[in-house]
């Protein structure tokens, strides 16, 4: 079979069906599933010949955009010198020393130390284990329970399913781990309450503290949250007011705040991490995706200075008992730092402040449809929502497929992305050109007007 024929995929798809899980897996959403055999640029081809634009960086995470040299050399190079070493404690390697050495420059002020992991699951459930052990070592061992938020999406792990908000996550799978528990969003667009003495950032910040309260301080260790709620939400960018109040909360109770930047970490939303555009500063910060632009999994987590003093002075006994093979990965490392040199040396933090901006101003036009009901992101992560009853904020009933006909009608002129419910989700590589940002905008409006 010629790669690349239209005569192969039937095959293929055959045994694709037959012996590959996905991930969410379903057949019924797999019949005719898009094989993809290369990338360029911002754009994606398939086994067909066929072209598009790649509107979600992949899965939000090819920042540098497909077929970069730099990063195949630099994960080549590392390959042939050393391909693996452990990097378990008496054991390091050069690439994830240097790496660690970066980020520090990158990251939070206040964040100090830094663990490699596979992906964003892992790195929640290093988050979680982390925080338990901090408030432990100090002798708060009833500090256990961890403080997420509905429509939240952390991974598929158990820890990171159970720190999840969208219950999807945990049906059929038994339920969710003890000690979790969830608060609403801070949806702009849909968070109500009947609070009249403050606005509604900080009346969804409060929910925080009323939990806090009835569950007792002296139980609850971690309070995870994503910056902008993506995968699970649909690119919820909260009131500027929220994050300040939540830090405010989470000191007052003594609790960790996880800030889970899979998604918004590395310039994503026209900052390097999104908490900066509040002045906010975790004590956990967890990260993957666009760190290495996917070409190789990596994430991790950057902790404060006095999360990493505490792993630093337990005795050798009681030590953070938690490790993974491949944690510390030289060949992610290489990568990792090649990407993040393209990302500083082409300022595609700026970059996607800038195109983010002329995205939002291309598409606001389509305020006025009458089934639009908003358009919100920062920087290039935008998400455009649809909505039967502007009124009303009503959902379209599941039977009219507004979604999946959307997504049908984006493909169809050349874009692919996704879309969550009737949320259009755009998170295109950022290195997307101007003209390019223009074209998203006229497919989108195009695509809406054809499907309602
Ligand atoms: C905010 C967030 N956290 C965690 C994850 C899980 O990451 P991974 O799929 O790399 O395990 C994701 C994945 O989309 C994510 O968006």
């Amino acid at each position: 079979m010629a790669r690349g024929s239209a005569n192969g995929k039937p095959a293929l798809v055959q045994s694709d069906l037959r012996h590959l899980i996905h991930p969410q897996h379903h057949p019924s959403e797999h019949q005719d599933p898009q094989v993809w055999v290369s990338g360029k640029g911002i754009t994606l081809t398939n086994i067909e010949g066929k072209s598009y634009i790649d509107g979600l960086s992949g899965m939000w995470n090819v920042y540098a955009g497909h077929g970069r040299t730099e990063l195949v050399k630099a994960a080549a190079a590392q390959l042939k010198t050393l391909a693996f070493a452990t990097a378990y404690a008496g054991s390091t390697n050069l690439q994830a020393i240097e790496l660690a050495k970066v980020l520090k420059r990158l990251v939070y002020p206040n964040i100090e130390a830094f663990y490699f992991t596979l992906g964003g699951s892992d790195a929640t459930d290093t988050s979680i284990r982390t925080a338990r052990f901090f408030w432990g070592a100090k002798g708060r061992t009833k500090k256990q329970k961890i403080i997420a938020r509905k429509l939240s999406y952390h991974g598929s792990t158990v820890g990171a399913a159970s720190a999840t908000g969208v219950d999807e996550f945990s049906q059929g799978f038994g339920p969710r781990l003890p000690g979790f528990l969830h608060i609403e969003s801070p949806n702009p667009y849909r968070f109500t309450t009947t609070r009249k003495d403050v606005s509604p950032g900080v009346a969804a910040a409060d929910l925080l503290e009323e939990i806090i309260l009835r569950e007792g301080p002296e139980t609850v260790a971690a309070f995870i949250a994503e910056p902008i709620q993506g995968g699970g939400g649909g690119v919820l960018v909260p009131p500027a007011d929220y994050f300040p109040r939540i830090r405010q909360i989470c000191d007052r109770y003594d609790v960790l705040l996880i800030s889970d930047e899979v998604i918004t970490g590395f310039g994503r939303t026209g900052r390097w991490f999104a908490l900066e555009h509040w002045g906010v500063q975790p004590d956990i910060v967890q990260f993957a995706k666009g760190i290495t632009s996917g070409y190789f999994p990596l994430g991790g987590i950057g902790v404060s200075k006095a999360i990493k003093a505490t792993l630093d002075t337990v005795e050798s006994g009681k030590r953070w008992w938690h490790g993974y093979t491949a944690s510390g990965h030289p060949v992610g490392a290489a990568v990792a730092l090649a990407n993040l040199r393209i990302i500083q040396k082409e300022g595609l933090v700026k970059r996607s402040a800038r195109l983010g901006a002329r995205l939002l101003k291309g598409l606001a036009p389509l305020k006025k449809h009458p089934h639009v009901g908003e358009i919100r992101g920062l920087g290039l992560l935008v998400g455009v929502e649809l909505v039967a009853n502007k009124t009303t904020k009503e959902r379209f009933p599941s039977e009219r497929n507004i979604g999946k006909r959307l997504r049908q009608e984006l493909l169809a002129r050349g874009l692919c992305t996704r879309v969550l419910d009737e949320v259009i989700c755009l998170a295109p590589p950022l290195v997307i050109s101007e003209k390019e940002i223009d074209r998203i905008v006229r497919i989108v409006t195009e695509a809406i007007t054809a499907v309602v």
